[in-house]
């Protein structure tokens, strides 16, 4: 074992990891990165088919994302937020302003996607109480999703695995089904079940929304429960609801954000969506650094604008709020959209690589196969027919993840969903070698 992995070892606490495993597979020293590739101590590469946890989204190592970064730290550094002010942060907020859609008019900056969503928590409920409202105090999710590790937002999750352990601690929120159409609790297909699923928000609302204040929901794709991919339809349903009930459209694009899947902001794909409240962290600085931003209203903002002792403040923040380095890299990142025509690229390439995709339904052991945009997932089962899962503990995502190593891939399946999450700037070329080896990746592991 290398200097570094041993030094690692006695110290470092990693996220997400069983750190016993690492004893077996430790983990990977990385020297530099270039484009979508990281390359570790020994010149070894991988490609970045995960954004670096679904962050990255113009490739690593970007001279005008640096450029700017540095042309900022020479400016300076970091500057409290309360009192004070900058460029970066308000040419930031104009820009996210007029990209987003519906009418929101008000940016509010923390540091990771956790906080962005909590920042909207608080917001949604103190507006009730703005009101005099203090009555309407609960949350609903769908009962797969997931926001973040903070306490607040453990009470939107679904994802057992994670958060289990946790829910005496935790404030519940009233959850309401997936619409997870491979397995669909109902047993019904999409479009003719017309939706079902989300009936059950509108039975609750009809029951309780007088104690609801909002409901928080990934747009088109739950990337923690397995990055699974809903219709637009069901979102647009949810937010007609939520509207007609009085209750707050939190959209959280943590992950979906910045042209993930097609479109600046998932959410998009429905016409005239207005949220309360739009959530950003993750791809907002392509990746450089760590910033978040929570989008919301007039109607909103203007309920906490009042004289002091009227006691409106929004008692909330964080150190790193607003950053200039990171506004400065978020700004740069947007003018590569720009100058890259990203989207475009995006939009282009994604027929091609659902279709690549499609052809590793002949394998034996891939369930499901869906996509959206640059998202690729392809389901693994033990059984086609039943959709029986692998036993947990063969562990066949970890396995798939060694065999990915051998072939240059960093493959990170959310257990035994294989998925790609793959940088906007991947070309065409790329791609193919991607797609290649993975089929070789999954032929080995799945044969066996
Ligand atoms: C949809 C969504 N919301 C919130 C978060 C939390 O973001 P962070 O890990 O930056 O706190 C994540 C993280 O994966 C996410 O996928």
């Amino acid at each position: 074992m290398n200097s570094w992995i041993k030094r690692d070892l006695k110290v470092n606490w990693h996220p997400y990891t069983q750190m016993k495993d690492l004893e077996t597979d430790p983990p990977i020293v990385i020297d530099r990165t270039r484009g979508i590739k990281l390359y570790d101590e020994n010149n070894n590469y991988y490609y970045d088919t995960i954004s670096s946890w679904w962050c990255n989204i113009h490739g690593h190592n970007h001279p005008a994302l640096k450029k700017a970064m540095k042309k900022q730290l020479d400016r300076f550094e970091h500057v409290m937020f309360a009192g004070f002010t900058h460029s970066p942060a308000i040419e930031l907020s104009e820009k996210l302003l007029a990209l987003a859609p519906g009418k929101l008019s008000r940016v509010f900056y923390s540091d990771n996607g956790s906080t962005a969503v909590e920042t909207a928590m608080k917001m949604s409920y103190q507006f009730r109480c703005n009101l005099g409202q203090s009555g309407k105090k609960y949350f609903v999710s769908l009962d797969q999703g997931y926001h973040g590790d903070t306490l607040g937002t453990m009470g939107l999750s679904g994802v057992d695995q994670f958060h289990d352990v946790f829910t005496p601690i935790v404030k519940p929120s009233f959850k309401i089904p997936t619409p997870y159409c491979y397995r669909c609790p109902y047993k019904k297909t999409y479009p003719t079940c017309k939706l079902s699923c989300a009936d059950a928000f509108e039975q609750l609302l009809e029951k309780k929304s007088e104690s609801i204040t909002a409901v928080v929901i990934e747009p088109l794709i739950l990337g923690a429960a397995g990055m699974i991919i809903y219709p637009p339809a069901y979102l647009k349903r949810i937010a007609d609801l939520a509207h007609r009930y009085d209750v707050h459209l939190i959209i959280d694009e943590v992950a979906t954000g910045f042209g993930r899947t097609g479109k600046m902001f998932s959410c998009e794909y429905i016409k005239n969506i207005k949220p309360d409240f739009i959530c950003l962290s993750k791809g907002i600085t392509s990746g450089y650094l760590p910033l978040a931003a929570t989008l919301t209203t007039e109607k909103i903002y203007r309920t906490f604008y009042a004289d002091f002792d009227k006691n409106k403040t929004l008692y909330h923040g964080h150190t790193y709020t607003a950053n200039p380095l990171g506004c400065a890299a978020a700004l740069a990142s947007l003018e590569v959209f720009e100058k890259e025509q990203t989207l475009a690229h995006v939009n282009e390439l994604a027929p091609w690589f659902h279709a690549e995709l499609d052809q590793f339904r002949d394998l034996p052991h891939v369930g499901d196969v869906r996509h959206l945009g640059f998202v690729g997932v392809l389901e693994l089962v033990a059984d086609k027919q039943t959709k029986a899962p692998f036993p947990t503990a063969k562990r066949v995502g970890k396995e798939i993840y060694r065999r990915g190593l051998e072939y240059h891939l960093l493959l990170r399946p959310l257990g035994d969903i294989l998925y790609f999450y793959l940088p906007l700037c991947t070309s065409r070329k790329e791609l193919q070698t991607i797609l290649n080896s993975t089929y070789k990746v999954l032929r080995c592991t799945l044969n066996e």
